[in-house]
Order: C-alpha cells, then structure tokens, then sequence
C-alpha cells in the first residue's frame, strides 16, 4: 500500500524541515551579507513571492495528483512525449546538491561536537581561519563528518514516510524554531547590534542595477525554499486529498521566509556588533561567526545551540533529498526501502568524496577557478534549479490542461487560480529565462 503522512501537522512541518536547511543560516547569510543586504533582500522576497509560492504549489500538486515518486509523477501526465523525462531533472538535481550538502552538513557536525566537548573553543588559538582552513583541509575527518551525516539521514528515511520522515520532524522543527528566536534575542540585546538590523533591513537602492544580484537571488530563493528539485512532487506524492495545497504551500513558504530573516537577526548583529565583516562568503558561518563567539557573553552557549541547529536543519533537508532518490529506486527496483536507502547513501558518500576532498587532497582540481564544492553549489543552485524550475511551470502550465492543473491545486473556482496559472505560464518562466541569459552574457 502507498505510504501517506499521518496528519496535516506532520506534513506541514516535514516540508517546512525540508524547506529550512543550510540554505536558511549559512547560505542566507554570506549571500545577502555579498549581496548588500536589504537590496537583496527585497529582491529575494519578490522572488520568493512571485515565482516560489506559485512553483511550490504546482509540485505539491503535481506530486499529489501522480500519488508516486518524482519520475512517475510527470510521466503519468506525458505519456508518449518528451516531458515523461522531466522528472529525471529533479532527482539528478536532489543527488547533485546532497552529494555536498552532506559534506557542509558535516562541517556543522564537527563544529557541534567540538563546542559539546569545548575543544572548539580551545582549538582556535591561531583564530577559526587557520582552524576551518586546517579542518576541510584533511581528508579523514571531513569524510567521517560527511558520512555520519548520511548515515543519520538514511537511518531515518529507512523507516520510513509516517514512522521517520514525519516522526522526526514533528519534535525537530518546533525545537528549531525556538533556537532560532533565542539566539535571535540573544543578538539584539548585544550592544550595537542596531547596524546588523540596519544591514538586514535599510535597502541601498542604487545595488539594483547590479545584475548579479538578481541571479544570486533567484538562486537563493529556489535552494532555500527547496524548489526545483522534486522534493515537494515527492512529498505531495503521500499526501491524501483533504490537505488543502495553497494553504499549505503558503505555510511552507511562509516558515521558510520567516526563518532565514530570523535567522539573520541572530547573526547580523553579533557580526557588526563585534566588528565582523558581513560580506565573508561561505565561510561566514564557519570562521566570522565562531570568532566573534568567543568574545561575546554566553558565546559559547550560544555557539553549542547555533552549531546544534544547522547540523539539525541539514538533518532535515538531507532527509526531504535522499527521500528523492529513495522513492524513484523503490518504485523502479521494487526493492525494500531500506536497501534502496543504504545504496543510495552509499552511493551519495562517494559521489560526495571529490567535494569533501576539494579544499585539500584535490585542492589541484578547481572548476572555473573555485573549489569544487563552492563550484558545484553556484552551478546547481544558480542554472540547475532554475532550469528545473522552469520546466516544472512549463509542464504544469501549458502541458496539463488548465482546468486539471486547477483543480489539481485546490484551485477550482478560487480567484487566484488565474494569476497562478498565468505565472507559471509566462511571468515565472520568463524572469528565470531573463536572468540566466543576462548571467550566461547573452546580452
Ligand atoms: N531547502 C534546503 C535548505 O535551505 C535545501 C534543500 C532541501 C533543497 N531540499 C531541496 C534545495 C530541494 C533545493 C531543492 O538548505
């Protein structure tokens, strides 16, 4: 029998768990910390509003309507055309971003287990740069990180929709959102945190004619959200008919919203407030942050519970990618979901290797002149979720019939239906077409 979530709660907030992950702390902050801040920002939540949400619903409702993996989904409603294939773009891209997902996710880890036994705060005698530069550069320990963090996810996507996936999220997400605002209140209350907020919240207006910022938005806004990568076709797929899909997308992207800006609160204004510097790239979560810990009052409280909630967060966003894959295997192979499970991980942790390795034994192999990692994460992030993005609008735009896409979402008879339909049909696919020919310099 087909596998279904035990209630709505469940539901909502495994898609929230997937939805909230490193791309909410680590990735929301360098971000918007090099792309101005409250510009990028403005432009995020346009995106996240105007091409998300719409997105979002149109999987859920893809998802709930083929009641079964990713690759089924758009091959029920295709049969005989090309877009039977579509599906595949989304598993590849889910097996692509968990490969180093679980290796950042390991960082989180091994600064979570450092700060649990207080050798984090001991190890930083020479500053976290030459400790973080000295950690990825090995290769044994990344490696070990990175496979705990795949073996926790596989341990929990083997039992299963109602029995792991759900179960797990119903007690993790509640403990995160209540991190986060601690920590949150804890940064506002320093001295000087004004101009984080500042940061965060008084837009520069004169950084909108910068078009790399629109590419980085769009970017951000479909890797936080977790779009474009079947997860929520997967996760409509186990959904009964009585869950109403835009209310629930609307949570979903709500909650993810609110807690990356959330997020942001707890580390702008520790960052300015201790004169860190905002624009510090990937490493921002990792180096500027633990620093600036270590002279703050409660830091290293504050550190422990900040490095528990992203390993925690990538717990969940690991689950919601590897359930991807799982469920295609499972309904291919016929194999027990346990098995399919384990080879996937198994599978994930060597494809996983090379960006594991990318900051020290394969420090020679670089792509487009970054590390493999940070290379592999702005080509997905930034071309492959868009493009997936985009075929998922066209697919459930124009290849269904617009009364079955309609009613497929719960739209039937609502007023939204036509601003929904319309922009996957033409507002969605052209602003993602725009960008990613203005970034590849075709005009
Ligand atoms: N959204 C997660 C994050 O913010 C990552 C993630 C989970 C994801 N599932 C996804 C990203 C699907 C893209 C597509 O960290």
């Amino acid at each position: 029998m087909r596998e279904e979530w035990g209630s709505r709660a469940g539901f909502i907030l495994a898609t929230i768990g997937a939805a909230v992950g490193l791309g909410n702390i680590w990735r929301f902050a360098y971000i918007a910390g090099e792309n101005g801040g409250a510009v990028f920002l403005f432009v995020y939540l346009l995106f996240v509003a105007l091409i998300g949400l719409p997105l979002v619903i149109a999987e859920l409702a893809l998802g709930r309507r083929g009641a079964s993996d990713a690759v089924a989904a758009f091959a029920a409603s295709a049969a005989g055309s090309l877009w039977r294939h579509a599906g595949w773009i989304g598993v590849v891209a889910a097996v692509a971003i968990l490969s180093y997902y679980a290796v950042v996710a390991g960082w989180a880890l091994r600064y979570f287990a450092g700060a649990l036994t207080g050798a984090l705060w001991r190890e930083a005698g020479a500053g976290y740069g030459a400790f973080f530069e000295g950690f990825i550069a090995g290769s044994a320990e990344p490696m070990l990180y990175q496979a705990v963090m795949l073996a926790l996810a596989a341990l929990v996507v083997a039992a299963g929709v109602k029995g792991g996936i759900e179960r797990i999220n119903l007690w993790i997400m509640p403990l995160l959102a209540a991190i986060v605002c601690g920590l949150a209140i804890h940064a506002l209350l320093l001295p000087g945190s004004a101009r984080g907020v500042g940061f965060l919240f008084t837009p520069d207006w004169s950084a909108l004619g910068r078009p790399a910022l629109y590419l980085n938005a769009l970017g951000q806004a479909f890797f936080s959200l977790g779009v474009g990568m079947a997860v929520f076709v997967t996760y409509g797929g186990y959904l009964g008919s009585q869950t109403g899909i835009p209310r629930s997308a609307a949570t979903v992207v709500i909650g993810d919203t609110a807690f990356a800006l959330v997020a942001g609160l707890a580390v702008f204004p520790a960052v300015f407030a201790l004169g860190g510097d905002p624009a510090a790239g990937p490493r921002l979560a990792f180096i500027t942050f633990p620093q600036i810990l270590l002279d703050m009052p409660a830091g290293r409280i504050v550190g422990t519970v900040f490095f528990l909630l992203l390993s925690a967060a990538a717990l969940t966003s690991m689950i919601s990618l590897l359930e991807v894959a799982v469920a295609v295997l499972v309904a291919r192979t016929g194999w027990s979901r346990p098995r399919a499970t384990a080879i996937v991980a198994a599978a994930l942790f060597l494809l996983g290797m090379p960006s594991a390795l990318g900051y020290g034994t394969l420090r020679g192999w670089t792509l487009a002149g970054q590390p493999l990692l940070d290379a592999i994460d702005h080509l997905v992030s930034n071309f492959l979720l868009p493009l997936s993005g985009l075929c998922i609008a066209l697919f459930v735009g124009w290849r269904l019939r617009a009364a079955e896409a309609v009613s497929a979402a719960d739209l039937a008879g609502s007023a939204v239906a036509p601003a929904w339909l319309w922009l996957l049909r033409i507002g969605a696919p052209l602003t993602i077409l725009v960008i990613l020919l203005r970034s590849a310099g075709l005009f």
